[in-house]
């Protein structure tokens, strides 16, 4: 008879040892998710930031049916179904002057993209990124990542990139030179564990690029899609970037990844392509993830200020619904778990932060219940 393995043990005998994990979830509806026993949790992780419009958002839902009734996959060799109505919405969220859009798969597929254009289109080869950013795991993507933990195995990489100290402008003048291409930046840095770039600093970043001819690359794969409460981290400051890169949240947890480009950097036949990225599937969800998130974008601040309010003696940082609560590398685990047990999901970026990164449609009762069992958990752990 063939032995019943659980799901553990099929992953221990026949899935790479990627990652660590220890739940099993199986449902989720709106803010909520449950496990195989079915335990409820409230969900602040939201996927890491992805499930933007909740879990299974009947919109969503809806659109991915019905697309899926007419057409699943395609390829890129012909006009795909909801691609341009995508494209044209993206450029007018960006507000790229001229924008034009690259689909991928992924943030750090998105990121490659960037990477590809503003070596192609500026002739140069180097990049800078800041300490403690992150832009993704791909060869490339991973070579702008800053943690060398992650990177160094992996070396040697490229493109050639400088880290600076964020926050640091006269580090990042010394930088860029005639050789760089671009510089990477988050608004908030999201993996380092929600820091949020000093005031005047995107300023004077851009002046720096536009002075010495580099493309000022966003990456908004964690803070964009509505999740600061603008649809991008940069529209809170003067700033506009060189090219956009955007994923996780833009299709409601299916993989999609973006970079919206100003006018006059674009590809050209030949120089880059993919065979799923913006398929009929992923552009349906990604439309109908726009527009709820267009009917909640406006209560994303409000819904912010409310857990800073009810944390406040926890010193949290961040913006809108990306948020950070310094916990400590050791008590940090101590305290998702703690939440965990009172059914809700938080969980622990670099720096001993807990993230709450929590679905846009989160409601005012469901920040009320996070906010207590939170609190709870620090107080236990004290
Ligand atoms: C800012 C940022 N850029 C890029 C990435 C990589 O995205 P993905 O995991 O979809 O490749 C992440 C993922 O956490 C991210 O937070």
């Amino acid at each position: 008879m063939e032995e019943k393995l659980t799901s553990k043990e099929l992953e221990d005998r026949y899935f790479m040892k990627a990652f660590g994990r220890d739940l099993k979830l199986v449902k989720g509806s709106g803010s909520y998710v449950w496990d195989e026993d079915g335990k409820k949790y409230l969900d602040l992780v939201a996927g890491i930031a992805v499930c933007s419009t909740g879990h299974c958002n009947p919109s969503v839902v809806e659109a991915v049916c019905s697309q899926a009734k007419e057409l699943i996959h395609i390829s890129n060799l012909y006009y795909v179904p909801n691609q341009g109505e995508l494209a044209k919405k993206l450029v007018e969220i960006s507000g790229i002057p001229g924008g034009r859009v690259f689909l991928s798969n992924s943030g750090a597929e998105a990121n490659e993209g960037a990477i590809k254009l503003a070596r192609i289109r500026t002739g140069r080869k180097n990049f800078v990124a800041f300490i403690d950013g992150f832009h993704g795991r791909t060869m490339a993507s991973l070579a702008v990542t800053h943690k060398p933990a992650i990177r160094e195995p992996f070396e040697p990489l490229e493109p050639k990139c400088k880290f600076i100290k964020y926050g640091d402008l006269q580090a990042l003048s010394e930088a860029v030179d005639e050789n760089t291409a671009g510089v990477f930046i988050e608004g908030i840095q999201g993996e380092a564990g929600i820091v949020p770039a000093p005031r005047g600093f995107y300023e004077g970043v851009r002046k720096i690029c536009d002075e010495k001819g580099a493309l000022l690359i966003c990456d908004e794969v964690q803070s964009g899609m509505g999740r600061t409460g603008k649809w991008f981290y940069y529209q809170s400051t003067g700033v506009i970037p060189d090219i956009v890169s955007i994923a996780k949240g833009i299709a409601s947890g299916l993989p999609m990844g973006a970079i919206v480009a100003r006018e006059g950097l674009t590809f050209n036949p030949g120089e880059h392509g993919s065979t799923f990225a913006g398929g009929p599937l992923v552009c349906a969800a990604a439309l109908a993830t726009i527009k709820v998130i267009e009917e909640n974008l406006g209560e994303v601040t409000d819904k912010g200020r409310m857990f800073m309010e009810g944390l406040k003696e926890l010193s949290p940082r961040g913006m809108g619904l990306m948020i950070g609560i310094p916990a400590g590398e050791e008590r940090c685990p101590k305290i998702a778990a703690i939440c965990r047990e009172k059914g809700v999901l938080v969980n622990c970026a670099s720096h001993g932060t807990i993230r709450l990164v929590p679905p846009l449609t989160i409601t005012k009762e469901e920040i009320k219940e996070a906010i207590a069992v939170i609190k709870s958990a620090f107080e236990e752990t004290a």
